[in-house]
């Protein structure tokens, strides 16, 4: 783990002992017993099976009233996605349908591994947000900058077992001081009853999910599968300018392109094996093969602060540390020396340590299954070096996703976190288990495997933009974790490999060349783009780890720009078989970084947002609890309702997941 806990000064009151409130203490409508957990039995659900796999079933509803979307006809659908395989999957998906009719799909992942893309949805791009409406009360609001504004949108939550997925609905509690869920029920001594909740969890066998991102691709290739079929109008014509986009973030930078592969390379296979299309092409059902798969068209894969390769990657941390782009110096030139010369070490530094995990995975498990022994050990413990070295920047406190920032932090708003624990949002999306927002369970399940130091994902990003497949790789310029200069490396990389591929692309010289542009953005310099045809790399001004979050509209623009084609620079309209940025070799614009917050001390999210003076008041059971954020008095409570985007925009960072 990378997060320290940093310790924060307090104001020095004592606390007064008042009323611990809690949502479900107060939401006591129903018997006491059953009421700390979700229904038991799917409420509404339909379901049906896929028609191309009869082994997928689709369970799905329209969920009314739990997020509110700029326009009321909006369809919403959520539901699972029943994979076949050793063990139970029920992948959860939420779909909202755009503002205006479009025939475009996007599909948003989140990181992790292990992370919830409701993340996503109710704390980054989606159509609505978590409002609060009065002292006991959270709803909605329709996000100004959701990406419904212009793709039909798909937020799935992936592998088994994160968020809404799960295997067997298992009964146990959550202790909120630790993040785990176990089946012991009983209160542990000394802890405070609104730390440890009951629920309704997976089983938080490892077994039960996806241990690599090849073997998380396998279901949501099904998952895309089985939705397309079931709901064809949603799935863009592959004749028609508009696809299926894939939009990741964190480490989505590995399952963005192992996913985007796998699509591609079914999609290949279904048309060589392809009978005629039928003339009614906006039926979906008659694009599908005999053997019952659909044509999925992918035509752009966005790539959000994505930690895509450590190799390429690795050697830019210490640079961010020490020359960034605020001025901040994470580490003095000492440790940042010491830190280079680990990372070069022969055969012991991080780097020999990930050449070693490649070569042993390209000889003993090419396909990625994670079933060689030596292979799994061999990688995780190169993942696990290279995580300790390049975190080490960290211990002064200073925050992963934010360097602007120190101490504990609650950027994004975590009210969500409360809003998807509440029975009534669970009935109305029709689950029986309780929200979880990052799995420890699939977490360990892939750093068993090392799957964050295997290799390969650059030669795919390569072969994707020499079929066409628009790229787009946006970074905010603030984060350490996944940061931009990274992720500029990654750029040059992939138009490099794509030499192997083809010598004679343009893409290796012209992007190379190709200067950094202003992003403008409503009369704003918001951030700078180099972009070659179908390949742009993008630096996001003042964001952190979660672009959308912190700079709603302009990840909004970039992302509306690269899924329609166009110049990320202006929006123009280009011929992207030779549309170049022109400027500047480096995007090295300096900035100040903002002023810092004081963080809401929210109860699910303890470590990463509350002081440990918070803390140590939850342990004795001090303070109230107010819509899932901990106040010393009930008259610290304000209610903010005015446009509340804005001061979600004004915020800072989070620690949300363990890394990325
Ligand atoms: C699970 O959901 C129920 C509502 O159905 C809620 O009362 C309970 O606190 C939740 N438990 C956890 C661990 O979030
Ligand atoms: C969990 O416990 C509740 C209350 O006892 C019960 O109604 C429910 O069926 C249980 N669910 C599971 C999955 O065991
Ligand atoms: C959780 O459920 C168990 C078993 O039903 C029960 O004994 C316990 O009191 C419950 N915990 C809380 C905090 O209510
Ligand atoms: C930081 O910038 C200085 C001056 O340009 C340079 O000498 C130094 O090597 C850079 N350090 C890193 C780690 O990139
Ligand atoms: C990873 O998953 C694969 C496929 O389910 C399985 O064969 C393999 O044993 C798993 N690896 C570990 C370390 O559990
Ligand atoms: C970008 O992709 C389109 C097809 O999607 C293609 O026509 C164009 O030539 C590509 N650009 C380059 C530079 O390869």
């Amino acid at each position: 783990m990378w997060s320290p806990f940093s310790i924060k000064k307090g104001n020095g009151a004592s606390p007064s002992w008042s009323k611990v409130l809690t949502l479900s203490t107060l939401a006591a409508l129903a018997p006491l017993s059953e009421a700390q957990f979700p229904p038991s039995q799917a409420v509404g659900l339909k379901t049906v099976t896929s028609p191309s796999n009869p082994n997928i079933k689709i369970s799905y509803r329209e969920p009314n009233d739990v997020c509110t979307t700029a326009f009321r006809e909006q369809k919403q659908y959520t539901g699972w996605v029943t994979v076949p395989g050793e063990y139970p999957t029920h992948l959860f998906f939420w779909f909202v349908g755009a503002r205006e009719p479009t025939s475009a799909l996007t599909m948003m992942l989140n990181g992790g591994p292990g992370a919830s893309s409701m993340f996503g949805l109710f704390a980054e791009n989606g159509p609505c947000q978590v409002v609060e409406k009065s002292a006991n009360r959270l709803e909605t609001a329709a996000r100004e900058w959701g990406w419904d504004r212009a793709s039909n949108m798909l937020f799935v939550d992936q592998p088994n077992q994160v968020g809404f997925s799960y295997d067997t609905p298992t009964n146990g509690s959550l202790d909120l001081t630790t993040g785990m869920s176990s089946p012991n029920m009983q209160l542990p001594e000394g802890l405070p009853p609104n730390l440890f909740l009951n629920g309704t969890f997976s089983s938080s066998n490892i077994q039960n999910t996806a241990n690599t991102t090849q073997n998380a691709a396998t279901a949501v290739y099904h998952l895309l599968q089985g939705l397309g079929s079931a709901f064809p109008k949603y799935v863009p014509d592959k004749n028609g300018p508009l696809g299926v986009n894939l939009f990741t973030e964190s480490y989505g930078g590995h399952y963005g392109p192992v996913f985007a592969d796998v699509w591609v390379k079914e999609n290949d296979k279904l048309k060589k094996r392809a009978f005629p299309l039928s003339k009614r092409q906006d039926d979906a059902q008659s694009r599908s093969t005999k053997a019952g798969n659909l044509e999925i068209k992918l035509t752009s894969l966005g790539i959000m602060n994505g930690c895509i390769d450590d190799l390429v990657q690795g050697s830019r941390y210490v640079e961010m540390a020490v020359n960034n782009t605020y001025g901040i110096k994470l580490i003095d030139q000492a440790t940042a020396d010491a830190i280079t010369a680990g990372f070069n070490a022969p055969e012991t530094g991080c780097k020999d340590l990930i050449l070693a995990c490649r070569q042993a995975q390209a000889a003993l498990d090419p396909l990625d299954q994670g079933a060689d022994e030596t292979v799994n050990q061999v990688c995780a413990y190169a993942a696990l070096t290279c995580q300790q070295l390049l975190g080490s920047v960290l211990a002064t406190g200073v925050n992963a996703y934010d360097i602007a920032h120190v101490g504990p932090d609650a950027f994004p708003d975590y009210h969500y976190l409360e809003y998807l624990n509440l029975r009534r949002v669970q009935e109305a999306i029709g689950s029986v288990i309780n929200y979880t927002d990052v799995s420890p369970v699939v977490y360990q399940a892939f750093f068993q495997t090392g799957d964050r130091a295997r290799g390969g994902l650059i030669g795919k990003l390569a072969s994707l933009l020499q079929r066409g497949v628009r790229i787009g790789l946006v970074y905010g310029d603030r984060d350490y974790i996944c940061n931009w200069m990274g992720g500029e490396s990654v750029s040059l990389a992939v138009a490099e490999a794509v030499r192997d591929i083809d010598p004679k692309s343009p893409y290796p010289t012209q992007f190379a060349q190709a200067g950094y542009a202003p992003i403008q953005v409503n009369g704003r310099e918001a951030g700078a783009v180099r972009q070659f045809g179908n390949l742009s790399f993008s630096r996001i001004y003042q964001a952190g780890h979660y672009v959308p979050a912190y700079q709603p509209e302009t990840a909004f623009r970039v992302f509306e720009r690269v899924i329609s084609g166009q110049a990320v620079s202006n929006g123009a309209r280009v011929n992207l078989g030779e549309y170049a940025t022109q400027g500047p070799k480096k995007a090295d614009k300096q900035l100040t970084p903002p002023n810092e917050v004081v963080a809401k001390c929210f109860l699910r999210n303890l470590g990463a947002t509350c002081t440990q003076e918070q803390v140590e008041a939850i342990l004795q059971g001090q303070g109230v609890v107010i819509n899932g954020v901990w106040y010393k008095e009930q008259k610290d409570w304000k209610l903010v309702t005015a446009r509340s985007e804005t001061a979600v925009a004004e915020g800072s960072k989070m620690k949300r997941s363990f890394f990325g």
